[in-house]
């Protein structure tokens, strides 16, 4: 049985940052959440068209940040020592961040939104411009044949049907090939109160205990995890088929599944008390910000986030709160905050010496910005932040 857990209220797309003429006619929908009995997963309970989020105007470039450039370089050299792949594949690979490090011959790529894969063909990477399922496995199989390592990050828990996700990787996976997948962690949400992962691109927030249950219908298996730092808190799970029996068990898949059932991730009534510090932490976010605005100060966000879209659409926060936000992806500048309008510019024009307080909506890139802003807060300046509870940082 599912069972819902939280509201979230009516939001729209939670990269969809808007022209002004965009104003009329966005798009809104229910994010509310929902709680499988049987398989354990987290879900939304309605699903946003995919169309509507990934396609030729997606504006999330995984090379923006050091952070994440460092990140990919780095599982791409740790996965050619480990597993020495002759043909890889990667699903969703955005602006070729992962895929760069390997060779263009042996390396195909799939990713929908066309303007993306348009870069990576140009870097001469095989790529499809299309949704991951059974249909796209079935055509890559017959164009390439079986791959020996598929990896895909920050992609699976986008895909809404998952069950045909995790058949088609089956029916690419070469016998003794492994697929590495790496997404936001169920635990870490829950123990960071981190309620802004949930939005219309995470179809699923997996917990290893649900991925668990997941593949084995499709006699794949989970043989080791990993716990990463990225986007606020992330397993890598490391996959090989269950008929596989020369790669071994890695005793972190039990490790992870006790913590997860430590923190009740298998009960309902864990999302239910979850739900409960939500609420607490809406109340006390406006409240720091009217705050701030009464006496006069100057607020704004950091970082146009989609996390930020979830938080601002359900706290109500608009441009009576936050007079802009500043971000450096330039696709995002000149634009307004899906649902709340408010402005979006560059930090060189906007995060100058009149800044009082600036709301941290890339909380997930604190250590990275807190270094570059060292200056901001020097001067007396205040970073808010509601992950894990809304408190305020400043020297
Ligand atoms: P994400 O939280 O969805 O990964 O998006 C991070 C956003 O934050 C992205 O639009 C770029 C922005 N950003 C900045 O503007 N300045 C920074 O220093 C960092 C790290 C990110």
């Amino acid at each position: 049985m599912k069972r819902q857990f939280l509201d979230l209220g009516r939001q729209p797309i939670a990269n969809g940052f808007l022209k002004d003429k965009d104003f009329d006619g966005e798009f809104f929908f229910d994010l509310k959440v929902q709680f499988d009995d049987e398989t354990c997963l987290v879900s939304l309970s309605e699903f946003v068209p995919p169309e509507k989020m990934f396609n030729d105007d997606y504006v999330y470039h995984s090379s923006m940040s050091i952070t994440m450039r460092e990140h990919f370089e780095d599982a791409a050299r740790t996965f050619i020592n480990e597993y020495e792949p002759s043909k890889v594949m990667e699903i969703g690979s955005n602006d070729g961040v992962f895929v760069r490090h390997f060779p263009e011959d042996t390396t195909i790529a799939v990713e929908p939104c066309g303007n993306f894969a348009a870069m990576t063909n140009e870097q001469g990477y095989q790529t499809y411009a299309e949704f991951w399922n059974v249909d796209l496995a079935r055509k890559i199989l017959e164009d390439h044949g079986k791959q020996e390592l598929i990896f895909s990050a920050n992609c699976m828990c986008h895909i809404q049907d998952i069950d045909n996700a995790f058949e088609a990787i089956g029916n690419l996976l070469t016998q003794e090939g492994v697929f590495i997948f790496e997404d936001p962690s169920l635990l870490k949400m829950i123990e960071r109160n981190s309620y802004d992962q949930i939005y219309d691109e995470h179809a699923h927030i997996f917990s290893v205990v649900a991925l668990n249950n997941l593949l084995h219908k499709h006699n794949l298996q989970i043989f080791k995890v990993e716990n990463l730092d990225v986007h606020g808190g992330s397993n890598r799970i490391f996959v090989k088929r269950v008929d596989n029996t020369v790669i071994g068990m890695d005793n972190s898949v039990w490790r992870n599944i006790e913590m997860e059932r430590n923190a009740g991730l298998h009960k309902y009534n864990t999302y239910v008390d979850f739900a409960k510090k939500v609420e607490k932490s809406k109340t006390k976010l406006v409240e720091t910000l009217r705050g701030y605005k009464s006496q006069g100060k100057k607020v704004v966000s950091y970082g146009a986030t989609s996390k930020s879209t979830t938080v601002f659409n359900y706290c109500g926060i608009g441009p009576d709160l936050i007079d802009y936000i500043v971000d450096t992806t330039k696709d995002k500048q000149g634009k307004y905050s899906p649902g709340t309008r408010i402005p979006v510019i560059s930090p060189e024009s906007g995060f100058d010496n009149t800044v009082d307080v600036a709301f941290l909506g890339a909380w997930n890139f604190k250590k990275e910005i807190l270094n570059k802003e060292s200056g901001f807060l020097e001067r007396g300046g205040k970073f808010v932040t509601h992950v894990p509870h809304v408190r305020v940082l400043g020297v």
